[in-house]
Parts: structure tokens; sequence; C-alpha cells
């Protein structure tokens, strides 16, 4: 196959991935532009396996049948609460996989040429951010997996050894640049040190900071894969790796200003560390079902505001039947969803498109806030910190300055939750305390099915 076909069909497979990405922006295209995408990623996996004689197939055929058998077990052994600790894995895999490519690219096109500086160089940064992106999410991983302490670890000249383990990365990877050798013991050295960077980079990290680091590493998954493609010189792993780069930043942005926080905020404060929220103390008014059906049943407007408790519950469905219920009855209903409920970036989002909620119906913390006085019940399922007052209240509050969804500026609120447990932050809400609260306990999807069962 000629190098002028193979860069065509690159071409050709870079434009399908940026139309398709553009697709993803909006719910109705989404579908086309992941199959779009899927499709210009099958044109350049065919046409790179044409079209180098670099592996025996039988090692490739292998490796692809091990993939589909993990990639199927996963997708029907992963529970939907699991998803965010599943993308950790994800991007670990990616950074792994460039560190490797870049490994092999050392030793050259033919056994014992040398490669060049340049060539050096892409080496040394797709094994130092491929090794930084596979540590790192594994921590990330034991993190959310709750198979470590989710918080922030901190200690005395943290950032000063961190710093400090960069600056020998650069300095070993700039003596390697200048004399690359596959025996070479700088190359052991940077590999060494990237793994340990990204376990250092982000133990300080936890808490409600968690949805920014994974997207941060999302990024870095990207610019390892792009830094492996120049290493071996391949034209359309540049172009993915920079896509999923620019994406991961793009999404580390809308994190970061979901949540109020700079980059730099994020990633040097150590959250949850240095602040100490106002312990919250009142008195707690519990409702049950056949009363909160009373309520709802009178209410001409409720909004319902989803989040990690109805993924755990998957009361979905459930959810979106009570809506329609209401709407049967002549109440106008939204949904509103905050940009970091749940475990993972649109994880809202996926549910209630799963259980076919219009998206006409969704509205956004910025669309819902002003319009929250005029609703008349505002229907907490398994959402905590991101209606959690104390953020624009409390400043010793460690999510302070956090935009929330103004649930508690409605006229009535019904937070349905198990106990009066605190969410991922960890930190009291004073919103179950207040004058128009009344707490509907236990498990969402038991609660939603018996307002449905009232209403029936
Ligand atoms: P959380 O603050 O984590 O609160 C979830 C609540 O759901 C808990 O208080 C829990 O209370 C309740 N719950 C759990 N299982 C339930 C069930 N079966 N039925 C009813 N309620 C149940 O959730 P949130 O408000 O969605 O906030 C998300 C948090 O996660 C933020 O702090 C965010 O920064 C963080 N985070 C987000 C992401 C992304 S990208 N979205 C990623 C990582 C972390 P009970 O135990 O009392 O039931």
């Amino acid at each position: 196959m000629t190098s002028v076909f193979v860069n065509l069909a690159y071409v050709v497979a870079a434009v399908l991935f940026v139309f398709g990405l553009r697709m993803l922006g909006s719910p109705d295209t989404a579908r086309r532009g992941n199959a779009l995408s899927a499709g210009g990623m099958l044109i350049a996996i065919v046409v790179t396996l044409l079209s180098r004689g670099i592996v025996e197939f039988q090692w490739i055929a292998a490796a692809v049948v091990a993939g589909a058998v993990v990639g199927a077990l996963a997708s029907r052994l992963v529970a939907m609460t699991a998803m965010p600790e599943m993308v950790a894995l994800f991007n670990g895999s990616g950074g792994v996989a460039s560190l490797l490519v870049g490994w092999a690219a050392l030793f050259g096109s033919a056994p014992g040429a040398a490669v060049g500086t340049f060539t050096a160089a892409t080496i040394f940064l797709s094994v130092m951010i491929g090794g930084v992106t596979f540590s790192g999410s594994i921590v990330a991983w034991a993190k959310l997996a709750e198979a470590m302490p989710s918080g922030a670890i901190v200690f005395a000249a943290q950032r000063f050894i961190n710093g400090a383990i960069l600056l020998g990365l650069i300095a070993c990877g700039v003596l390697f640049a200048l004399q690359p050798a596959p025996d070479s013991y700088l190359f052991y050295a940077i590999l060494g040190l990237a793994l340990v960077l990204g376990v250092m980079a982000v133990i300080p990290i936890g808490g409600a900071d968690m949805p920014v680091v994974i997207s941060l590493l999302n990024s870095y998954s990207g610019l390892a894969a792009c830094a492996a493609g120049f290493a071996i010189n391949n034209n359309i792993l540049i172009v993915a790796g920079s896509l999923v780069g620019a994406a991961g930043i793009i999404l580390t942005n809308i994190m970061c200003k979901a949540m109020n926080r700079s980059l730099t905020n994020v990633l040097f404060s150590g959250f949850g560390t240095v602040k100490t929220a106002t312990k919250v103390e009142g008195d707690v008014k519990p409702i049950v079902a056949e009363d909160a059906y009373l309520i709802l049943e009178a209410a001409s407007s409720v909004t319902f505001v989803p989040g990690y408790g109805m993924a755990v519950a998957q009361a979905q469905h459930v959810v979106h039947e009570l809506g329609e219920l209401l709407e049967t009855n002549g109440c106008e209903v939204s949904y509103a969803v905050h940009p970091v409920a749940g475990r993972m970036p649109g994880h809202m989002n996926v549910l209630l498109a799963e259980a076919n909620v219009s998206y006409d119906q969704l509205v956004e913390m910025d669309d819902i806030n002003p319009r929250m006085a005029n609703v008349d019940v505002a229907v907490v399922i398994g959402a905590n910190d991101v209606v959690n007052p104390a953020a624009r209240e409390d400043d010793g509050s460690p999510i302070y300055g956090m935009p929330i969804i103004n649930v508690d500026h409605a006229r009535t609120v019904f937070v349905l939750k198990r106990s009066m447990a605190s969410g991922f932050a960890g930190v009291d809400n004073p919103l179950f305390f207040g004058a128009n609260t009344r707490m509907l306990f236990g498990d969402a999807k038991a609660s939603i099915s018996a307002l449905i069962a009232e209403f029936k």
C-alpha cells in the first residue's frame, strides 16, 4: 500500500473523527457521531494493519481476542455506578499503551539502529506522560472504588518533592534525548520517575475534586498517544491523540467552572484538608409518601434534581414515570442537572436519556436557579453536594464557592435519600434542616414507586 494512499485514508479517518466529535455535542446527533468516529477508527486500524509489516498477525489476532473478551465481560459485569472507576482504568490503559509504544520505538526500525534526537525526545514524552497517566489513573481508580482513602493525602514538603521529581524527569529526558540508547539507565530512570510522579500528583487530590482529575488524566492519555504518534511517525495517532488531549482539556475546564475552582487550585490545594465546615444541627421534618403525594398532586410546577443516589437506586425509569403522571395532572415538569452530579461527566444525562426523558425537559443549573423561587416542589433524588447551600453560605466549607442548584429557594423541597449521611464531599447539608424541606427517607426507587402508587 503506498504511503499516499495510507495518508489519504488517514485524512478521511481524521475528518470522520472531527465530524463525529462535533455531532457528540447534541443529544439528537450523538449516536450517529459516535458511529461516525468509530468508522474513522476502523479505517485507521485496517489501513495501518495492511500497510505495515510491524508485527505478525497472529499476535495482533490474539490481542484482539483478549481485548474483546475483557471488554465484553466488563460491559456485562461493571455496574453503571462503577463507570467512573471504569473510565479511570480506560485512561490508565491509554497511558500504559502509549508508554509501551514509546518504549518499543526506542528499539528503532531495525535491530541495533539508533534513534535520532527528535524521536528520542518524543519517546521521552510518551513514556513520561503515559507513565504519569497510568499510575495516576490507578490511584484515581483506587480512590473512586474506595480501595484507598478517597480524601486528599497531604504531607510536609509535598509540592517541593513533586517539583523535584518533575525537574529530575526533565533533566533525565534532556540527557536521554541527547544520547538515546535502548539500554540507557536514563530511560529506566524516566520510567520509574514518571510512575512515581503519577502517584504523587493524584494522592493530594480527593473528595469533590475527583471529576477534574479524571478529565485531566483523560487529556493526558491523549497527549501521551500524540507523543507516541510522533515517536513511531504515525499521523493518525498524532491526530487522534491531539483530539483526545484537547477534548479532555475542554472538559477539565468545564468541570473547573462547574465547581468554581481554578485548575491550579484543584491540583495543588489538597481538597478537604485545609477547611472545616460548620457542623449542622436542627430539626428534621420527615414525610411519608402519602403526604408527599398530596403536595405533588396540588403542585403546578415540579423540578426533579437527580444525583448520585438516583444512579445507585437505578430510579431513572420510575422518575420518568412519575414525571409523566405529574404532567397528565397538568403540572409543568423539568429536570435540573448539575454538571458534576453523579460520578462522571454527563452521568445524569445518560441515565435520564436511558429512561427516555425528553431533552427539552432538561434544564441547566444557570437556567433553573433564577426561576427556582417559582417552583412549587423541588424533588431531590439522591443528590446531596450539588444542592448543599453550605457551598453558598459557609466560607469554612470545603465546597464553598461551588455553584449549586438552589433547591432551597423552591416553595417546598422533598429530599429522597436513605439516611442523614453526607455525600461524596463528606460535608453536612443544612438543606435537610430547612423550614421548607421534607425528608422522604428510603431507597429512591422505592420512594418514587410509592408516590406512583399513590397517583394510580
Ligand atoms: P452526593 O453528594 O455524592 O450524594 C449522593 C447521595 O445519594 C448520598 O448522600 C446518599 O445518601 C444518596 N443515596 C445513595 N444511594 C441512594 C439510594 N439507593 N436511594 C436514595 N439515595 C441514595 O451526590 P451528588 O449530589 O450527585 O454530588 C456529586 C458529588 O460527587 C460531588 O461532590 C462531585 O464533585 C463528586 N464527583 C462527581 C463526579 C462527576 S464528574 N460527576 C466525579 C467524581 C466525584 P444516603 O446514603 O443517605 O442514601
